[in-house]
């Protein structure tokens, strides 16, 4: 995955200065995506009138900070120079096609001159043709990158239609379609001064448009736009209006214009929300341009289905989400933000004073849902962790078979997928790629789609049939925690919501709908133990290895407290199921490896005791996280951490944050980036599917 940021001002004046620090700190909003190399692209100084203008690209191994030290070492660049209309593209890299280098990083050039510089995320499966076609022509390549064949091959086509007047769109649309693979796309040109082609198939890309007047077809020069819609969180456009949302027999109209306008075209909203709230999501195959001001959507692909609207949407972020504020990472933010995501995560749709359960982007499909065969929910990683979490409560709730499968192996099995079959899809980012291709293959077999993701307009949130937003607000660091919770608890709702009808069920579901009431408070108080666990990290930082043991509703803590010890710290850890301990783990314990164990107040509770005791004969010293003030557990462990007791199904909430805090601090003490762990990304496109 990369990070594509581009700035387009048009009659805004800006200074070379003002325009790098726009780029810069729009790369910087994308860093999580990619952090091995970055590169810009802008007018170099000399001749800015209407007539080509050189193209200046500076590259650099490295974050984006070594980037922006780079930029600050060049010698002549004229900060103060300005601009009254300018384009500025800027990438921040996580290597697929050679290493992380200068030549590799992304602007790739058409050629010394840098006719045309593209930046590039996703991967061009059949580069290795089309570079043998170019170099056959006579060009000469420099990177290893599949990306280089695109600056070349948009060059190559330019110059020999350029006599006819070729356009840089068509330019950009004729290149377009000789790629295979994925790939979001931005093109800048000597050539075509002050405007900006951009391309997406299969990588995200959405366009933030700034404008003093108010949006409207009148005065936003985008060819069609319906009325300003705000994306609110309880209709979930992205799931049940989507597929509506475009009018079919509009036809994009430019609206000439004068008037000042920038534009924004990110691989996500977050490098946006800082200049403006109103976005257009791009769709596959969709190519935008923006010449002369005016913003055009044309697709390079037109299917019968094809809607030709792109709706301006009112983005509902604000900037602090996306800021560190006082916190050392992200990840620490996002851990402390969780008494407010949760309760974001239920506002307007549970009502605590009726014990009722409304998600409203599924209630119109809870019929079809209540009929179904069987329940199946694909993810991957924390997300697959979460359906963990809540299968049992999912079962005895809707009394139907319930299957939680890891999206990738789901695929590799072929699966059988039936018509009445109801899948989900558990996704942060919403554009994970098993995740997606899974529910591609579900959806083919006419099974009803429901997605379950934090990002608004994602792809899996776009081709699920309806779905439910999680509103944890953006979640920046590679590890999740914050998503983890709100997955979490919009699972218990779905369940909850599914057994509104049952009276033998009503009992159960108000005392969970109470029990997520305290939720937030008790959450707080969990928090409160940060400096005790701070002090057990100080004990484990340099151990090799932490076993996680617990079963029931606490199994999935054990699952994904591992995978945040692991990916943050890089130590071996392994979530046990506890009930499997003499099945071959108990070997592993002895008085020297660190364990620890959760043993909460529920109907596992002496089954727990008992493996407790199974590693305690062997010498083991576990680390419990058990309830407070129960006395009969804590005097079995010489270390505890207590949690609030809460219900049952509700606990694994209160148990995993002990874990995450424990993953943070054992990380800083290991000196390992917390934000941005070695070798992992935040999210995997469909470019990743070999890895
Ligand atoms: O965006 P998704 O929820 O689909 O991502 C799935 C996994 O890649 C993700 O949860 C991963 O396991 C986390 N980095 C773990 O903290």
């Amino acid at each position: 995955m990369c990070g594509i940021f581009v700035y387009l001002n048009y009659l805004v004046p800006a200074t070379r200065q003002e325009i790098l620090e726009i780029l810069l700190n729009g790369l910087k909003r994308l860093e999580y995506r990619g952090y091995d190399s970055a590169g810009i692209a802008i007018d170099d100084c000399g001749d800015i009138g209407d007539g080509p203008r050189p193209m200046k690209l500076i590259k650099k191994k490295g974050k984006v900070q070594a980037l922006r030290e780079e930029i600050e070492a060049q010698k002549e660049m004229k900060l103060d120079q300005q601009f009254h209309f300018h384009v500025g593209i800027a990438h921040t890299r996580w290597a697929t096609h050679g290493e992380p280098s200068p030549r590799n990083s992304h602007p790739q050039r058409s050629d010394p001159l840098s006719e045309f510089v593209v930046i590039h995320n996703g991967i061009i499966t059949n580069y290795k043709d089309i570079k043998s076609f170019l170099m056959n022509k006579g060009m000469e390549f420099e990177s290893e990158t599949d990306t280089e064949v695109i600056a070349k091959l948009v060059k190559h086509l330019y110059d020999t239609h350029k006599e006819q007047g070729i356009s840089f769109r068509e330019t950009v649309e004729m290149t377009v379609q000789q790629l295979e693979g994925a790939f979001a796309l931005a093109f800048k040109s000597v050539h075509f001064p002050g405007e900006c082609v951009v391309a997406r198939r299969g990588s995200p890309l959405l366009i933030g448009v700034k404008s003093n007047s108010k949006l409207s077809t009148d005065h936003i020069p985008v060819l069609y736009s319906k009325d300003t819609k705000e994306f609110t969180t309880e209709e979930h456009r992205g799931y049940m209006g989507a597929q509506q949302r475009l009018d079919s027999t509009a036809e994009f109209h430019p609206v000439g214009t004068d008037k000042k306008v920038e534009y924004f075209f990110a691989s996500d909203a977050s490098a946006i929300i800082e200049h403006t709230n109103q976005v257009i999501f791009l769709e596959d195959d969709d190519i935008a341009c923006v010449k002369d001001g005016c913003l055009n959507i044309t697709r390079v692909k037109r299917s019968l289905d094809d809607s030709t609207v792109r709706e301006v949407i009112t983005l509902k972020m604000e900037i602090q989400q996306i800021m560190k504020g006082n916190f050392k990472s992200f990840m620490q933010k996002e851990i402390f933000e969780q008494p407010e995501s949760v309760v974001n995560t239920m506002r307007g749709r549970v009502n605590f004073e009726t014990n009722q359960v409304i998600l409203g982007g599924i209630k119109d499909y809870m019929t079809e849902i209540r009929r179904c065969r069987r329940l199946l929910f694909i993810a991957c990683g924390t997300s697959y962790h979460s359906a963990i979490a809540t299968r049992q409560l999912l079962e005895e709730l809707t009394e139907l078979p319930v299957m939680v499968e890891l999206a990738s192996d789901f695929l590799d099995r072929s699966t059988p997928v039936f018509r009445d079959d109801v899948c989900f899809f558990i996704s942060q980012s919403g554009e994970t790629a098993d995740t997606l291709l899974a529910l591609r293959y579900c959806k083919q077999r006419g099974a009803l789609i429901v997605g379950i993701t934090n990002t608004v307009g994602s792809s899996i949130c776009r081709e699920s049939h309806c779905g439910v937003h999680i509103n944890a607000g953006p979640e920046i660091g590679v590890a999740s925690t914050k998503a983890y919770t709100s997955q979490f608890i919009s699972l218990v709702m779905f369940g909850l919501m599914m057994c509104e009808d049952r009276l033998s069920m009503q009992d159960r579901k108000n005392e969970i709908i109470q029990g997520l009431k305290k939720l937030p408070e008790e959450i707080k108080e969990v928090l409160k133990m940060d400096d005790q666990i701070k002090s057990l990290a100080q004990e484990l930082y340099q151990q090799k290895s932490l076993l996680v043991m617990g079963r029931g509703f606490n199994f999935a803590t054990c699952l994904e407290g591992a995978l945040k010890i692991k990916e943050l710290t890089y130590m071996h850890s392994e979530g046990i199921m506890a009930g499997e301990l003499k099945h071959g783990p108990l070997a592993l314990v002895d008085k020297a490896m660190p364990v620890m164990m959760i043993v909460t107040r529920d109907h596992v509770h002496s089954k727990c005791m008992n493996a407790l005791q199974q590693v305690k004969a062997r010498h083991g010293d576990p680390i419990l996280i058990c309830n407070h003030g129960d006395a009969e557990t804590l005097a079995q462990g010489s270390k505890c951490i207590e949690v609030p007791h809460t219900i049952d199904c509700l606990q694994g909430v209160l148990t995993i944050i002990p874990m995450q805090l424990l993953s943070l601090h054992i990380a800083e003490l290991r000196n390992c980036d917390v934000d941005q762990p070695r070798h992992l990304l935040k999210t995997y496109t469909l470019m990743h599917m070999d890895s």
